[in-house]
């Protein structure tokens, strides 16, 4: 690792590769626009927040099969450091809700046709926590990262391995999925009702199921907050994905994606609690 020239010690600068860092911000339009660089530095430091996020998920994922207790409460510990990041994330939004729509416009055909659709690490998050979807996935076919999102779809997502981990505690739970018996949903509700229905029972599951009801709620919360500041910037104009996203594109799309859950039953079961 290089180091300061004249003492020999390790700097600030050379640990965290900031020269390189800020060498990464191309902006492209002609002419120069003001509000790129916001718009570019925003969604990389998303990026560099996906990228931990996946270290976190993949660390919360090993503890969960792991599956002692303190394995659990460690996946506990580190599923809310998920949650605390999300929350950066929808608060990053107003960074790009300081842009008046007609600044956007001044550079917005120069990034065309990329879009946020097209984020490789968005979609491997939302695969290791349970939402896989191969169409979504294949168009990233072109990114380096592809690969990796392939193995992703192919793997056990979190959500699964929180089934097995309910089922090793003694509860008859089945995930989601086509194979699921309407029997086996109803046995499985039935169990997570009795988690919810006495969480002085069951703590450390409880706590677990609800930590991660929290991070499912701030991916929401980021899709509700995106697809505002999208109408607000662009209203109903076609994305610059276009093409990629089916018979609808822009906010139409992208409300579509609002109702997506990574744990539905944690959801539903919240209708069943008796008064
Ligand atoms: C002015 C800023 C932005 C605008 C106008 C915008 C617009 C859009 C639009 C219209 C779509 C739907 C696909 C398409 O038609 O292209 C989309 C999808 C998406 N955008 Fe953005 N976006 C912005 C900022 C961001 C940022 C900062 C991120 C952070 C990484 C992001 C991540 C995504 C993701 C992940 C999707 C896919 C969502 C899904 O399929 O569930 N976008 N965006």
């Amino acid at each position: 690792m290089a180091t300061d020239g004249a003492t020999g010690r390790l700097t600030y600068s050379d640990y965290l590769k900031v020269p390189e860092l800020l060498e990464q911000q191309h902006c492209l339009a002609e002419p120069p626009a003001h509000d790129e660089l916001q718009f570019i530095v925003v969604h990389q430091v998303y990026e560099l927040w996906f990228k931990l996020v996946r270290h976190e998920a993949d660390e919360i994922h090993r503890l969960l099969r792991a599956g002692s207790d303190t394995d659990l409460r460690n996946a506990l510990r580190l599923a809310r450091r998920i949650e605390a990041i999300f929350k950066v994330l929808v608060g990053q939004i107003h960074v790009l809700e300081s842009m008046r729509p007609a600044d956007f416009l001044k550079f917005r055909a120069a990034l065309n046709p990329a879009s946020g659709f097209q984020s490789v690490q968005f979609r491997e998050v939302e695969c290791l926590f349970g939402l896989k979807d191969e169409t979504l996935a294949s168009y990233t076919s072109g990114d380096p990262r592809h690969g990796e999102l392939q193995r992703r779809l192919a793997e056990t997502s979190i959500a699964e391995t929180l089934y097995a981990v309910l089922r090793a505690k003694g509860f008859d739970v089945t995930a989601p999925g086509d194979a699921r018996t309407e029997a086996q949903r109803d046995a499985t509700l039935a169990a997570l009702k009795v988690v919810y229905d006495d969480p002085d029972d069951h703590p450390l599951v409880y706590e677990l199921c609800e930590s991660l009801v929290d991070i499912d709620e701030q991916l929401i919360l980021w899709r509700r907050h995106h697809v505002m500041m999208v109408e607000r910037q662009i209203g109903d104009k076609p994305g610059t994905g276009k093409g990629t996203t089916g018979d609808l594109d822009g906010i139409r799309y992208l409300q579509t994606t609002l109702m997506r859950r990574v744990f539905p039953d944690l959801w539903e079961v919240r209708t069943l609690l008796s008064d």
